[in-house]
């Protein structure tokens, strides 16, 4: 038979220019408008945002939260709260806000004395300003979107109670004072990327959860049971003997809205235990964006680590549903997991979408990946008692699923997976089901414990971008793709090669790969989504790069994996890649001072995108901020949502 040719999407916007301006610049012919920023309400009486820092720490259950990053647009009918995946006009958007500029949360910053925090408002403030909102917009009379202050509008924040849901429910590791049966916990934080379900849900992800939680210098000593194996559990996740929390709730006050962020025995133990409390955190966790009365489900099947996003692989009728996630963190890996229940297509369209969940989501398999250097690799399997991951496993003894749901890094290590350069958000090909993911960059990349492989081929100097003198390891990142063998999502073994590599425009050709020049040099990717056009967008989050440019967002238009061939860096490695710039890349937005650019959606017709523009000014202060985005003048600056349109009210991009 002949093969049909890939039906490549051909971008048709002018790139726009790197910009270290304090503005958000997007391509002549487009506009963008400030949708949502943090403070804004989200319910009719609350009163709007004070530039001030005046606003009560409660209120923020009724308004936008902090640091806007992944999120989705679910399609509502005309009225009322019925899903239609195909409106345009009307919708529920949900997004995450993962984490806190405290500088321009309060009166007059963040009040420390001595190591404490002694205003607990403030701490309940960020508490709230945490976790996802769910608000529905819809285009007014002038055809612009704006945020409707309905009744299906929700914040869910570090307060809000949820399930247990998998093999982790019930077991003695997730048991606290909040649930002394292990089947809950409260609250969700450091949401970062998200994803989306087949059946109408969404998906937020857990992702540095690890440092919220302080934990006493003399904690094994108190603790009870396998210490050396509870300890070997919190060192690999981050959470060390003596840590403090991140913004130290913990000493906000005795009540236990902050005594649960202190991993361990604190007080009276028979009243006061939350040694088990981070057990509960580090999750994908389910939400139904279109009934408000049903409870967040963490769903521990599939595992515990930093968990970026969660994205499904194609959906076929028949065939297992399938997830695919990254876990950002130097050095760790990428999973997949495989239902073992098998789509319905009726699941798109029922009713109980949180019962779906259940079914897809809480039974399956989950791998870890090993890139092979010649440019194969496979998925190994990480189930009790298979692969070594039992009681006799040298580094850690697994006692069950539930263990290795719960230390699945831990999991990792024992069979040997690869190493990567921080597994950010990964992308699926509508065209063709290929898997993109995003490695934003490693510091640790050529030292001893993680040497440059094919799959992670860089390590080099941040200034001058040479292979041979002080290496500072891979700067700017890359993007590695694969293709599933037989063409099944829940094949175990696979096809990849590395699809683009970020680079000052300036450095050598053997560090600039990709040929990178002044209208798509790029540094650190790390949002990553690929529209129902095929359209591949590219968001990044970058400190190596500011210097000449702010963050940015680019669209591309990439060919397949094994459409290059090998190439070998330098004295180091030879990976199995394909210059992209033989595809079309191009910058299509360019952020304020001092941002992220993280978070994408569109609307089913292609004419609106809605971007997440994170933390503006991020490292100023109230005296000197750095960013006055978006209100201008002498505003603070705030993470904020904007619609992008096309003037002649076309598609976006293409
Ligand atoms: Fe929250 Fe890995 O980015
Ligand atoms: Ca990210
Ligand atoms: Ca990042
Ligand atoms: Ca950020």
């Amino acid at each position: 038979p002949v093969e049909e040719p890939i039906p490549t999407p051909k971008l048709s916007f002018v790139p726009v220019p790197k910009s270290t301006a304090d503005v958000l610049t997007v391509p002549d012919g487009y506009t963008a408008q400030v949708l949502y920023s943090l403070g804004d309400p989200i319910k009719e009486g609350v009163p709007a945002w004070a530039d001030n820092g005046s606003e009560t720490g409660a209120s923020y259950v009724d308004r936008a939260g902090d640091h806007h990053d992944g999120m989705y647009f679910f399609g509502l009918a005309a009225t009322g709260a019925t899903p239609d995946p195909k409106a345009s006009d009307r919708g529920i958007l949900c997004m995450n806000h993962e984490a806190l500029t405290t500088t321009y949360l309060h009166a007059a910053g963040e009040t420390r004395v001595s190591g404490k925090r002694t205003v607990p408002d403030e701490c309940i403030k960020e508490m709230n300003a945490h976790g996802v909102s769910v608000i529905e917009v819809k285009k007014n009379a002038a055809g612009k979107f704006a945020v409707t202050k309905g009744s299906l509008n929700r914040r869910i924040t570090t307060f809000t109670e949820m399930e247990l849901s998998g093999p982790v429910r019930g077991d003695s590791q997730v048991v606290t004072k909040f649930s002394t049966n292990g089947t809950k916990t409260r609250g969700t934080v450091n949401n970062c990327a998200n994803g989306y379900t087949p059946w109408g849900t969404y998906l937020t992800c857990e992702e540095n959860w690890a440092g919220y939680f302080a934990r006493a210098a003399d904690d094994n000593s108190k603790r009870t049971g396998d210490i050396a194996k509870q300890a070997t559990s919190l060192a690999r996740y981050g959470n060390a003997q003596g840590a403090a929390g991140r913004h130290l709730w913990e000493t906000a006050g005795a009540d236990d809205q902050f005594a649960r962020w202190i991993t361990g025995v604190t007080g009276d133990a028979a009243t006061a235990d939350y040694r088990n409390v981070i057990n509960t955190f580090g999750f994908v966790v389910e939400i139904d964006p279109y009934d408000t009365t049903k409870t967040p489900k963490k769903r521990t099947a599939l595992g515990r680590f930093a968990h970026e996003g969660c994205w499904p692989g194609p959906v076929k009728a028949g065939k297992p549903v399938v997830f695919y996630m990254g876990d950002d963190n130097r050095g760790d890996y990428i999973y997949k997991f495989v239902s073992t229940a098998n789509w319905d297509p009726a699941d798109a369209n029922k009713a109980d979408r949180m019962a779906v969940g259940d079914k897809y989501m809480d039974s399956g398999k989950l791998y870890v990946a090993k890139f092979n250097a010649n440019g194969t690799g496979e998925w190994v399997e990480l189930t009790f008692d298979k692969n070594g991951l039992n009681a006799t496993s040298p580094n850690y003894p697994f006692a069950n699923q539930a263990d290795v749901c719960l230390n699945t890094r831990l999991a990792g290590d024992a069979v040997g997976a690869t190493k990567m350069d921080r597994p950010e958000w990964g992308a699926v090909n509508p065209i063709n089901g290929e898997v993109y993911l995003t490695l934003t960059n490693n510091s640790n990349r050529g030292s001893a414990s993680q040497p440059v492989n094919a799959a992670n081929p860089r390590n080099y100097d941040a200034d001058t971008g040479s292979t041979s003198s002080s290496l500072n390891g891979n700067v700017n990142g890359h993007i590695i793709r694969w293709h599933e063998d037989g063409d099944s999502p829940a094949a175990t073994t696979f096809e990849w090669d590395i699809y683009l590599f970020g680079s000052r425009s300036t450095y050598p050709a053997d560090v600039n790969l990709s040929n990178l020049g002044a209208n798509n040099d790029l540094s650190s990717p790390d949002g990553l989504w690929f529209d129902p056009r095929g359209v591949l967008w590219i968001q990044t989050d970058d400190g190596a790069y500011t210097d000449t440019t702010n963050c940015m967002m680019l669209a591309a238009a990439p060919g397949a994996v094994g459409d290059g061939g090998d190439i070998t860096v330098a004295g180091q490695t030879t990976y199995k890649g394909k210059n992209p710039t033989s595809n079309d890349l191009r910058r299509f937005l360019v952020g304020p001072k001092d941002c992220e650019i993280t978070g994408i959606a569109m609307t089913p017709d292609g004419k609106t995108m809605f971007v997440n523009i994170q933390h503006p000014g991020e490292s100023g202060s109230l005296a000197a901020p750095l960013s006055h985005w978006p209100d201008g003048g002498v505003t603070r600056p705030r993470s904020s949502t904007v619609v992008v349109t096309r003037d002649d009210g076309g598609v976006i991009g293409i």
